[in-house]
C-alpha cells in the first residue's frame, strides 16, 4: 500500500506542514511568528492572520523539498484542537478545501495526541503501555498510552499549564515571550538551590502552578525592595531556582504515577520537554529508578506538523476520517 499524507499544524503560533509516506516522515516545515514578540504573548488575531499569510508557502516548501505532487496524495491532514479558535481555524479550512479539491480522505488530529505519538517518528520508540508526561504551554497531564490512539488521562493540571509558569515567570524577570527556553538557557549557569520556594500540595496526580507564580511575584517583590538591582545581579540563579521547583513538581507527581500504576516505560512529550533540566531529571530518575526513558528530538517538542502527520498515518491505517462538516474544537479533550 502506498501512503502519503500531507499534514498542517496551525493551533497557536507556528504553521507548519509536513509529509508522511508509508509511516516514515519525510520533512517537517515550520514557520514561527515573531510578530506576539514585542505583546509579551500570543494575540490570537494576529496569531490567524500570520497563519493566513504563512500556511500556502510552508504547504509548498513540505511538497516540494518531499517531491511530492498533490495528485500523489492519499489524505489531508490537519489540527482539529485543542488550540486558539481562529488559528485552528485557518488549517482546517486549507485541509478541507485540499480534501475537496484533490477527492481524497481528511484526517482530524488531537494536538495532545500527537504531541505524545511524536514518539513514534524515530527511533528508540516506546511500547504499549507506557506512561506519557506532556507539558506545554496550554497543558500538563499525565497519560497512560494504552495504544496508538487509546490514552486514558490520569492527571492534569488544575489551573496553569507548566509551560504558562516558565513564561510568566519569563515575564516577571523582564524576559522576552516565550520565556521558557530564556529560563532554560540561564538556569544552565545558575544555581538551582540558591532559592527556595513553596511545593503545592495537589490530590492524586493532579498539578497546580499558580501559587508558585504567585510566590515567585512575592519574592522578587520582596528582594527588589531591598535591592532594586536583584533580577538583573541574580538572574541565572533566579532561573536554575524556579526551574529546579517546577521540575521537581512534575517529578513527583510521575515518581507515584509510574510506581502505583507499575508502569517503567516513562516519556515526556510537548514543548516543555525541551527544558533541558527536565530532560536531565527523567534521564537521572529513569538510572535511579530502573524506568526506560523516551525524550524526543528537540525539533518534535514544540508545535510542528511532523508529529500531526505522525498521528494521521495511524488514523489512516485505522481509516478513521472525517466528513467535511468537522469544525475546530478550543477545547478538544484528549
Ligand atoms: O507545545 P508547545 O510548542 O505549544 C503548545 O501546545 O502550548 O509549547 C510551548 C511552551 C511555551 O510555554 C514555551 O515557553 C515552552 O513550551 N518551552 C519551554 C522550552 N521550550 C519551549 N519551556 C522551558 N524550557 C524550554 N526549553
Ligand atoms: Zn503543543
Amino acid at each position: 500500500m502506498n501512503c502519503t499524507i500531507l499534514a498542517i499544524e496551525s493551533s497557536c503560533d507556528d504553521t507548519s506542514a509536513a509529509i508522511i509516506k508509508n509511516g516514515k516522515v519525510l520533512n517537517n516545515i515550520v514557520a514561527t511568528q515573531s510578530v506576539h514578540k514585542k505583546y509579551g504573548g500570543v494575540v490570537p488575531e494576529l496569531a490567524s492572520r500570520a497563519h493566513q499569510k504563512h500556511i500556502v508557502p510552508v504547504v509548498e516548501e513540505a511538497l516540494r523539498q518531499a517531491g511530492v505532487q498533490k495528485d500523489e496524495l492519499s489524505a489531508v491532514a490537519f489540527t482539529r484542537g485543542p488550540g486558539l479558535l481562529g488559528s485552528l481555524l485557518v488549517g482546517a479550512s486549507f485541509a478541507k478545501g485540499m480534501a475537496m479539491a484533490l477527492n481524497i480522505p481528511l484526517i482530524e488530529v488531537n494536538h495532545m495526541q500527537a504531541h505524545i505519538l511524536a514518539h513514534f517518528i524515530d527511533e528508540p520508540k516506546p511500547t504499549f503501555p507506557f506512561l506519557c508526561l506532556t507539558v506545554s504551554g496550554g497543558h500538563t497531564q499525565l497519560v497512560v498510552v494504552k495504544d496508538y490512539l487509546d490514552m486514558e488521562v490520569v492527571g492534569e493540571t488544575v489551573d496553569d499549564a507548566i509551560g504558562e509558569a516558565f513564561d510568566k515567570t519569563a515575564k516577571l524577570l523582564g524576559l522576552p515571550y516565550p520565556g521558557g527556553p530564556m529560563v532554560d538557557s540561564l538556569a544552565a549557569d545558575g544555581n538551582p538551590f540558591a532559592y527556595d520556594f513553596p511545593l503545592s500540595e495537589m490530590q492524586g496526580y493532579n498539578f497546580s502552578f499558580s501559587g508558585i507564580k504567585t510566590a515567585i511575584l512575592y519574592f522578587l517583590q520582596d528582594r527588589i525592595k531591598q535591592d532594586p538591582d536583584f533580577i538583573q545581579n541574580h538572574l541565572q540563579d533566579i532561573c536554575a531556582s524556579v526551574q529546579r521547583h517546577l521540575i521537581e513538581m512534575v517529578m513527583i507527581k510521575l515518581r507515584k504515577a509510574a510506581s502505583d500504576l507499575n508502569i517503567s516505560q516513562i516519556a515526556i512529550a510537548g514543548g516543555v520537554s525541551a527544558n533541558r533540566g527536565l530532560r536531565a531529571a527523567l534521564a537521572e530518575e529513569g538510572e535511579q529508578s530502573g524506568w526506560e526513558v523516551f525524550i524526543p528530538d528537540f525539533q518534535y517538542c514544540t508545535d510542528n506538523a511532523g508529529m500531526i502527520a505522525m498521528a494521521a498515518h495511524f488514523k489512516y491505517l485505522a481509516a478513521d476520517f472525517s466528513d467535511l462538516s468537522v469544525t475546530p474544537e478550543a477545547r478538544l479533550p484528549l
